[in-house]
């Protein structure tokens, strides 16, 4: 963490909690987070507890993002949700590329394009970019994570850096409790970090570590200097754990 930007620590929901359950987590978590901290907070809910969370949490500082979002305004796109319907339900941002939406046919091309349409509608956008254990097994990360920063920023522009996040999730990390190492995610964050410096500035950018952060592992991984925060699944399920791991960001 540099001490120039304010890191950011979100948590990913996936396909978990009710409206009822997101609204208990909501009012538990803005009695746990200290407003004063300098940190951003943002939680992840299924689209369909989008606006009971943000109901809850309306008047703290803590922000609420969707998993996903698609390109389009409107139109013949089943199954899927648009920038102003985000918005509409209070979210201020959205989660683009996580790897769980990769592997369920999301195309770097929809990356691109969902970026674009999000930070156009006045989202934040955390796109997320990682490497499967083969590739990293074959050595071939940095190509990766190259790539996917580039053809996901095809579309983006140095005036998106206060509406962008991109979070580096490693996929052999992500639910199988094995977390890169310090190391690891400081080289893969350096390394998104200097390829979208092509586009945006790169010392203005926030970058994200994601992958099996918990409250044990959490300080030393955002104590990486190019590592601003952590995007957080299964430990952010529990309102103790997340906030105990927004503490350590802060
Ligand atoms: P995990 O998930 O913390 O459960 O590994 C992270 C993510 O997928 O964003």
């Amino acid at each position: 963490m540099s001490s120039g930007r304010r890191p950011l620590v979100a948590g990913n929901w996936k396909m978990h909690k009710t409206v009822a359950e997101a609204r208990g987590f909501c009012e538990a978590l803005a009695g746990m987070v200290d407003p004063a901290a300098p940190v951003d907070v943002a939680v992840c809910p299924p689209f369909t507890a989008l606006q009971a969370s943000a109901e809850a949490l309306a008047g703290t500082a803590i922000a609420v993002y969707a998993q996903n979002v698609h390109e389009a305004a409107s139109g013949a796109h089943t199954g899927e949700v648009s920038a102003a319907m985000l918005l509409d339900v209070g979210a201020d941002g959205a989660l683009v590329g996580h790897s769980e939406r990769r592997a369920a046919g999301d195309t770097d091309a929809q990356v691109a394009a969902r970026v674009r349409a999000g930070i156009d509608a006045g989202l934040i956008v955390v796109m997320c970019c990682g490497e499967s254990l083969d590739t990293r097994r074959a050595g071939e990360t940095e190509a990766w994570i190259t790539r996917q920063v580039r053809e996901g920023l095809a579309q983006a522009t140095a005036a998106d850096i206060d509406r962008l996040v991109i979070a580096y999730e490693p996929i052999w990390a992500i639910g199988t409790g094995e977390t890169a190492t310090p190391d690891q995610a400081q080289e893969a964050c350096a390394i998104v970090r200097a390829v979208a410096g092509g586009v945006v500035d790169g010392q203005q950018l926030r970058v994200l570590y994601g992958g099996s952060v918990n409250p044990g592992n959490a300080a030393e991984l955002m104590a990486c200097p190019d590592v601003d925060g952590a995007l957080v699944g299964g430990a952010s399920l529990d309102p103790e754990s997340f906030a105990a791991i927004v503490a350590a960001a802060a």
